[in-house]
């Protein structure tokens, strides 16, 4: 393989998603046939990536992404974990072979056309193509629990709306929220460009301004209703505009570093099918995140009544998906038609994403 192929694998690897545009990885070029992914996690200072898994899901949404990336090239890519237990700062090695009678994989073109839309989409119902194509995509090892009707998409909308709660007065969440948006901007390379946020211009200042300190937040939240605004215009109102919500369901529960890796995998073709199918895509996994918290019993606010918040949450995302507290639930999203966003994430260039052996 020339470097060239190689480097344009790279370049279209870049655009698999991660939680807050974070691109836990950097890549390592070992010969002309393979390639280290150095993986890493941002549990330490990203109250949501609890014990790292998002990230990890984000490793596996790369890795399917690279393996798609190469059967265009007439490639076939085979991975393994190849560093030792710590699943902090894991490494994974690509090796490429070349197989000229490969097809491209049919979801190659949807590599860089998939983007999150956080905004309201069309409620136009999904057709049974699409909706079985979904179901197919998350693969064997999976469900998908599918929330269409009307009274499901309201029932989704509260949960969010309560979830966005406990996220908007969280101290933990605060720095998060305050790092990650990159203000007046419509592209951003390592975080979320304001635009793409899914809030309304005025309400994207308010939002800066009021960002600027946790005292000012406080307030805001105390007196003046501030949580309001942001959460009908990100959770509530979306919740209810698209066609439907996706619940990712493992068959067994995820153990260890391969199965949130195989998880992720299952995330990216899902989400590749859905933009093939001319679909968008936010997940939301904010409500999956606190019951995460919530059901291993880990207060995660210095604020006790939010941990009360998230159980409460949990039971009535448990009630929806008609669940035990036992049951895993790995991803959560929701899909519509929509245009596509005129803002989006973009990501660093490859140049700052290799790393020199
Ligand atoms: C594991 C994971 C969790 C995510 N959680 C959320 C979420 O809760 N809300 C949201 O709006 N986007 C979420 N995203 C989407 C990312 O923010 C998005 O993929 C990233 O900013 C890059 O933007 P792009 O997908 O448009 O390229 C998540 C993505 C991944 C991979």
């Amino acid at each position: 393989m020339s470097n060239d192929t190689l480097t344009k694998i790279l370049e279209l690897a870049r655009w698999a998603p991660s939680g807050d545009n974070t691109q836990p990885w950097r890549f390592e070029v070992l010969d002309e046939l393979k390639i280290r992914v150095h993986g890493f996690d941002t549990r330490n200072h990203i109250l949501y990536d609890y014990d790292g898994h998002p990230s990890h899901i984000a490793h596996g949404a790369l890795l399917e992404t690279i393996r798609i990336a190469a059967s265009g090239f007439g490639l076939i890519s085979h991975w393994n974990i190849s560093s030792g237990a710590d699943d902090r700062k894991p490494c994974y090695d690509v090796s490429f072979i070349g197989s000229p009678s490969t097809a491209p994989d049919p979801l190659f073109n949807s590599i860089e056309k998939r983007m999150v839309q956080r905004r309201p989409m069309l409620t136009t119902p999904l057709t049974s193509q699409q909706r079985q194509a979904l179901i197919d995509a998350v693969g064997a090892d999976f469900e998908m629990q599918i929330f269409e009707s009307g009274n499901e998409r309201m029932q989704v909308a509260k949960l969010l709306w309560d979830s966005a709660k406990v996220r908007l007065t969280c101290p933990e969440a605060y720095p998060v929220h305050k790092e990650i948006i990159e203000w007046r901007a419509r592209y951003s390379k390592d975080r979320i460009p304001e635009q793409a946020v899914g809030v309304d211009p005025a309400t994207a200042r308010l939002m800066e301004w009021v960002m600027q300190s946790w005292s000012r937040v406080s307030f805001f939240n105390r007196y003046l209703l501030g949580t309001i605004a942001p959460r009908i215009q990100l959770d509530f109102l979306p919740g209810l505009r698209c066609a439907a919500h996706l619940l990712i369901r493992p068959k067994s529960s995820p153990v260890c570093l391969e199965d949130w890796i195989r998880l992720g995998m299952s995330v990216q073709r899902m989400w590749l099918t859905a933009t093939y199918h001319g679909l968008h895509l936010q997940p939301q996994m904010t409500p999956v995140i606190f019951r995460w918290y919530a059901r291993s019993n880990r207060h995660f606010s210095v604020r006790p009544e939010l941990f009360d918040q998230a159980l409460a949450l949990s039971n009535s995302f448990e009630l929806i998906a008609s669940a035990k507290q036992s049951d895993d639930f790995a991803f959560f999203a929701r899909v519509g038609i929509s245009q596509a966003p005129r803002s989006r994430s973009i990501r660093l260039d490859l140049e700052n994403l290799i790393k020199s052996a």
